[in-house]
């Protein structure tokens, strides 16, 4: 009698302790902190392109991209990490996994679906990347997966909680641009562009809202026009090395148009909350005083070659197989001709979480990630 009881007291004991690391567990993830869910372009984007058939010009997953955290190629187009993956360090999240990795790491926690080189139209980079449009056809089947992991209460709460990031549109401009006859003029009506531009992307900021999400963290454009690349082109062009002023003029166009796009959206959509980062303003401030950052070079890429590194041949697997690479990538605002460096990374996402009222409004990330009921 003693010892049966004493068995089974041990049972309990055992089927108590179970419960209770399943349940920490399952606590931690639904409840106590926000999953993060990304889309767009090469600022956000972990990988996702090494999965579909592409050339390497949209690809980063070749030494040395990486080589200042992760040791080895992820696939993201910088040194190290990007602005999602400190963001999800601070709201203590794993990394989040690429879309195509969530059979092997799951998704409870969020999941990445930017593609580098993808814009907010389908027609930019048609073939060679996974549109937004793609992105939120995916998105939805997570949900599916969701309802059928933890149950239409749990996954509900958890879409509901989750916040959902996005850095979307340079590129629908950059390869505007790029096809205009004179490399020096946008070659459509600007204004109508950018209205068309915003409403692709809205779209799809109502399409999360009606499957339940309700927290968006939006970039604004980025100032492409003084990046490397830029500067190797009109170094080509006339020996000036000078920002395609054409080209960030109508990136900042859209920028400024954003904040009145959003708050629209607020008092269109009941419960609908952002908050948008001036990413064109932060890397702009970096470009023209990088002392005052703590970097030393801000007109040159880290790696690649040509005028600025800013040929696109960082690791000698695009079609130019001749590079140059720094010592230092943390001294570089930019690490290759068209992606910022770790660096500017990790400095961006400490303003984006503590919300520096000069360039994110009207909130800091951090709030979003804290426990909502
Ligand atoms: C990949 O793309 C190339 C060129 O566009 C095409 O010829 C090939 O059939 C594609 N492969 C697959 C598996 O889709
Ligand atoms: C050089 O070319 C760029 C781009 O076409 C242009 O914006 C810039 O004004 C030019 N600079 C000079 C000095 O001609
Ligand atoms: C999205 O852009 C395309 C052009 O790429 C346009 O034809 C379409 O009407 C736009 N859709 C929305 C919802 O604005």
């Amino acid at each position: 009698m003693a010892i049966n009881s004493n068995l089974f007291h041990g049972f309990i004991c055992i089927l108590v302790a179970i419960i209770l690391i399943g349940c920490v567990e399952c606590n931690r993830k639904l409840v106590d902190t926000a999953s993060l869910f990304m889309f767009g372009d090469s600022i956000l984007d972990p990988g996702n392109n090494n999965y579909i058939n592409t050339t390497s010009d949209y690809q980063s997953n070749w030494w040395p991209y990486g080589e200042s955290f992760f040791k080895y190629p992820t696939g993201r187009p910088s040194d190290g990490r990007l602005i999602s993956d400190f963001i999800a360090e601070y709201a203590n999240l794993p990394l989040i996994p690429s879309y195509f990795q969530i059979d092997k790491e799951g998704f409870i926690d969020g999941v990445n679906f930017a593609s580098s080189l993808s814009g907010s139209l389908v027609e930019t980079n048609r073939g060679h990347v996974i549109n937004l449009k793609t992105q939120l056809k995916y998105f939805k089947k997570v949900t599916k997966l969701l309802n059928n992991k933890v149950g239409d209460k749990q996954s509900k709460k958890l879409i509901s909680n989750a916040v959902y990031m996005f850095s979307t549109g340079t590129v629908d401009y950059g390869e505007a641009f790029r096809s205009s006859p004179d490399l020096i003029h946008f070659p459509y009506p600007k204004q109508q562009f950018v209205e068309m531009v915003l409403s692709n992307f809205t779209s799809v900021l109502k399409e999360i809202y009606k499957k339940g999400g309700r927290k968006f963290a939006i970039f604004t454009l980025i100032p492409l026009g003084c990046f490397p690349g830029a500067r190797a082109f009109t170094f080509q062009q006339n020996k000036s090395g000078e920002c395609i002023n054409e080209l960030n003029e109508i990136l900042k166009m859209h920028s400024l148009a954003l904040p009145k796009t959003m708050k629209k959206l607020q008092d269109e959509l009941a419960g609908f909350k952002y908050t948008l980062f001036d990413l064109y303003e932060v890397i702009d401030q970096r470009i023209n005083h990088p002392l005052k950052f703590g970097f030393e070079v801000s007109k040159k890429a880290c790696c690649g070659t040509g005028p600025f590194r800013g040929i696109n041949s960082c690791g000698g697997k695009r079609q130019v197989k001749e590079y140059q690479l720094c010592k230092n990538p943390k001294d570089y605002v930019f690490f290759d001709a068209s992606h910022p460096s770790q660096s500017t990374y990790q400095q961006s996402a400490k303003l984006l979480w503590h919300g520096d009222p000069h360039v994110t409004k009207p909130h800091g990330l951090k709030s979003f990630f804290e426990f909502s009921g």
